[in-house]
């Protein structure tokens, strides 16, 4: 991959710059950012870490858009954060002006790339620039289970001892309070997940899982997660670069799956280099499928407020 340009350049861009460099998945890492010399310096910052990690990538930084020039994936992080005590939908009014914004010029600037999406709600911001781009669905998508089935195995892991190598775990829904771990998808090393923990323990698992952000962001008071969700979006970023197929929990747009049309919401997607390449469908047993359906009712409670 040539270029890639990350939006924001705040604890989530500027992490998730550190990674794209560390891991050479771009001969150019790109940081954006309206602050006067923000981006910049952080670039810098980044940059003068080469030759401790290793990497070749030229990191540079701008307040100009129009640096994004040709960029191959643009991610956007650029955004108000939530404060604690607020969901991920209470800034949706004020990211989707600044989400439409930057849209028109990733369209101009950038109109070959795939953007991944990492402000929240993700969800509605991941179905505003799809709408607005008018483009194919496979190069629009967003960060949301990658991260949260990462939490749940991080909280197996703890509570279990076992290796987090050995766990798999599966989120779908919205980015928000209404996600759905999913407990019958989590296997240690291919061995359910029952077989280790009592019902009661798993759903505290499930319930700290769809608390992660909020747990962090209350601990941190000024400002929510930032190194577990850039390890999440560098992940998706290497599925695309590398062509690796990958099965994730991402936003992606719905076309009959799940027998929804013109959503955006978590599910399982194959990412590979032509970006969003497939959703899976996943059976769903009645409790999950309730569960599922009430997050697509949430999530389609704030689409309304933006059509
Ligand atoms: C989180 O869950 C920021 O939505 C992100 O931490």
């Amino acid at each position: 991959m040539k270029k890639i340009t990350i939006i924001g350049a705040g604890r989530v861009g500027e992490s998730t710059a550190q990674i794209l460099a560390n891991e050479e998945h771009a001969h150019e890492v790109v940081l954006l950012d309206i602050r006067e010399g923000v981006a910049r310096g952080t670039a810098l910052d980044i940059q003068e870490s080469a030759t401790l990690f290793g990497f070749d990538s030229r990191v540079t930084g701008d307040e100009d858009n129009s640096a994004m020039e040709g960029s191959d994936i643009v991610i956007i992080t650029a955004g108000l954060p939530r404060k604690p005590g607020m969901s991920r939908s209470d800034v949706l009014d004020a990211n989707l002006g600044i989400i439409r914004g930057l849209t028109e010029d990733i369209m101009r600037y950038a109109p070959q790339a795939k953007v991944i999406m990492v402000t929240n709600p993700v969800d509605i911001l991941t179905y505003s620039v799809w709408k607005q781009t008018g483009w194919d669905r496979s190069r629009v998508f967003g960060l949301s289970g990658v991260l949260d089935a990462a939490r749940m195995a991080s909280f197996i892991a703890l509570e279990t001892g076992f290796s987090i190598k050995d766990i798999t775990t599966m989120v779908l829904g919205g980015h928000g309070d209404s996600m759905v771990p999913m407990s019958r998808f989590t296997t240690i090393n291919g061995i359910p997940l029952d077989t280790f923990l009592s019902e009661e323990k798993i759903h505290e698992i499930v319930d700290r899982t769809r608390n992660g952000g909020a747990e962090i962001l209350a601990l941190k008071k000024t400002s929510s997660a930032n190194d577990s969700p850039a390890a999440a979006v560098a992940t998706m970023v290497d599925a695309v670069c590398n062509n690796r197929k990958r099965i994730l929990p991402c936003v992606a747009i719905l076309d009959g799956e799940y027998q929804h049309h013109d959503l955006a919401i978590g599910v399982p997607v194959i990412l590979g280099n032509q970006g969003m390449e497939e959703v899976i469908e996943l059976q769903l047993n009645e409790t999950e499928n309730r569960q599922f359906q009430e997050s697509v009712e949430q999530v389609k409670k704030d689409l309304t407020a933006i059509s």
